[in-house]
């Protein structure tokens, strides 16, 4: 299997997924790429089902292909890990980051950091050109800061703070960011897992 098509529309994903995955498969699609208009319903409730709900709707679409897709979101502990499977949507889709940061920052005021502690987690899942399915999962531990910082990344990473670096997630490089992220890490595991089959 040297080609996959990976079910995601965001270009940031993809430059991230083809740093990981190019030196294993040196074809990769994204859904666009590959012809692949699918409207998808992400109505799971865990992670894994949402990842598996894109692979299996786009492998539909493309019979005898390898197929991969991610869900992710941030968990606040102190918020009962909200906003989680709904981090897109956290306040409406079409709401800026600005205004989902800054209210996130808002209910956590006061709060010490011992009990800012959040994450950001990953599902990538998999369907093979046999129909064959796999999942795994991978985290970044860190915590809510008090204020925006950093311009890199996307989404939530300015209000992200991991105490190894000592900065943002928005503070990173994007290759740091590669080696320690939730995505990065997920990522890795899956090309594995798939290299075992
Ligand atoms: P989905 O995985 O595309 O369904 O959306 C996950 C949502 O979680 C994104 O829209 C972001 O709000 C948030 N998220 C996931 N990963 C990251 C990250 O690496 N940085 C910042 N926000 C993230």
């Amino acid at each position: 299997m040297e080609r996959l098509i990976f079910a995601t529309g965001n270009e940031g994903k993809m430059r991230e997924i083809r740093d990981i995955l190019a030196d294993t498969y040196p074809e990769i699609l994204s859904m666009k790429e590959a012809g692949i208009r699918t409207d998808i319903m992400e109505d799971g409730k865990t992670y894994e089902e949402n990842a598996m709900i894109k692979a299996r709707a786009v492998a539909e679409a493309a019979p005898g292909e390898l197929v991969l897709a991610d869900d992710s979101g941030l968990e606040i502990d102190y918020l009962g890990k909200e906003p989680g499977i709904y981090s897109a949507r956290y306040l409406g889709e079409d709401t800026s980051y600005r205004v989902k940061n800054a209210d996130l920052i808002r209910r956590l005021e006061g709060v010490p950091d011992e009990q800012r502690t959040a994450r950001f987690v990953c599902a990538i899942a998999a369907v093979l050109p046999d129909g064959r399915e796999l999942a795994v999962r991978a985290t970044i531990e860190g915590r809510i800061d008090y204020e925006e910082k950093g311009n890199n990344g996307f989404g939530y990473d300015p209000i992200f703070y991991v105490p190894e670096f000592g900065k943002t997630t928005a503070e990173l490089t994007e290759e740091e960011k590669n080696l320690v992220s939730h995505r990065g890490k997920a990522l890795r595991l899956m090309k594995e897992e798939l290299k075992k089959l």
